[in-house]
């Protein structure tokens, strides 16, 4: 197995904007390695091309949009070739993400009950209702929801968008897939339940699992990463080790965003 459980080569993302018949280019040659058993956080401001990054290595660019070249290698295949019956195969399993609008990644018609257990059904890890529904359970008040049983009968609309996006952590909990994408998994949430939620991701990390942290919030990446790159534009400006790079920013937009978080 290679040392890079995820490496995204040289990848164009871009959106045809028909007001100007122009080719706006969200993503712009980005290489991000993630690797094995770290977390690695990718940071920059709103608009940076952080999540059309991380949707394009889960195909999920609707048309205007379209990733125009690259290569996304996830333990050395490219998901980029492979077809869709073999990327649904390791979604929800090998690979799961937490979008950043998690109220709409969650299914309107169903219940969250049946959205987990569905889960876990699809990958074949249901084997015993009680216990799948316990587990479900464990997962959703390790995600930090006070009222498990009830946010288990909800609705999606039953909920508030931070208790969707407990949800999702919850259902990453649950799956313990190899890789997680999280974007901004915690911007909707108050400090103290931020604060649990990144232990319980840290303890994934803790056990193998490999991460891919999605913020504006540098305070988050000094707290969770191992090593980050810094977006600006579509384009990585700068890359390295947390240490490294709070010590010696070199890239002037890298200076600038510490010294907001210091304030
Ligand atoms: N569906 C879309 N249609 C057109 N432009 C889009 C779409 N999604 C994202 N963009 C544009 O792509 C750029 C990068 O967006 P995004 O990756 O969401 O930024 P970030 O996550 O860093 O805040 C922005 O200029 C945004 O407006
Ligand atoms: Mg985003």
């Amino acid at each position: 197995m290679t040392e890079n459980i995820l490496e995204i080569r040289d990848l164009h993302t871009s959106f045809y904007i028909p007001d100007t018949h122009e080719l706006l280019n969200a993503v712009d040659g980005v290489s991000i390695a993630v690797r094995t058993g770290s977390i690695t956080a990718i940071v920059g401001e709103s608009g940076s091309g952080k999540s059309v990054t991380c949707r394009s290595v889960f195909h999920l660019i609707d048309p205007p949009g379209e990733i125009k070249s690259g290569e996304i290698m996830f333990k050395g295949q490219d998901l980029l070739k492979m077809n869709e019956k073999q990327r649904i195969r390791l979604y929800g399993n090998e690979l799961f993400m937490i979008f950043q609008d998690c109220a709409s990644s969650l299914n309107p018609v169903f219940t969250v009950r049946h959205q987990m257990l569905e889960l876990l059904r699809l990958h074949g890890k249901l084997d015993r209702w009680e216990e799948a529904e316990r587990q479900c359970l464990e997962a959703l008040r390790l995600a930090h929801l006070a009222d498990a049983e009830r946010v288990f009968r909800s609705y999606p609309f039953e909920l508030s968008g931070g208790m969707c996006q407990r949800v999702m952590i919850a259902m990453a909990l649950l799956v313990r897939p190899d890789l997680l994408i999280a974007d901004e998994p915690t911007t909707s949430l108050d400090l103290t339940i931020q604060a649990g939620i990144l232990d319980e991701l840290k303890k994934l990390r803790d056990q193998g699992i490999s991460i891919l942290l999605i913020t504006h919030d540098i305070g988050v990446v000094a707290q969770m990463a191992d090593y980050v790159y810094v977006m600006e534009d579509g384009k990585v400006v700068e890359e390295g080790d947390i240490f490294a790079l709070f010590d010696h920013p070199r890239h002037r937009y890298t200076r600038l965003l510490l010294e907001a978080a210091r304030k």
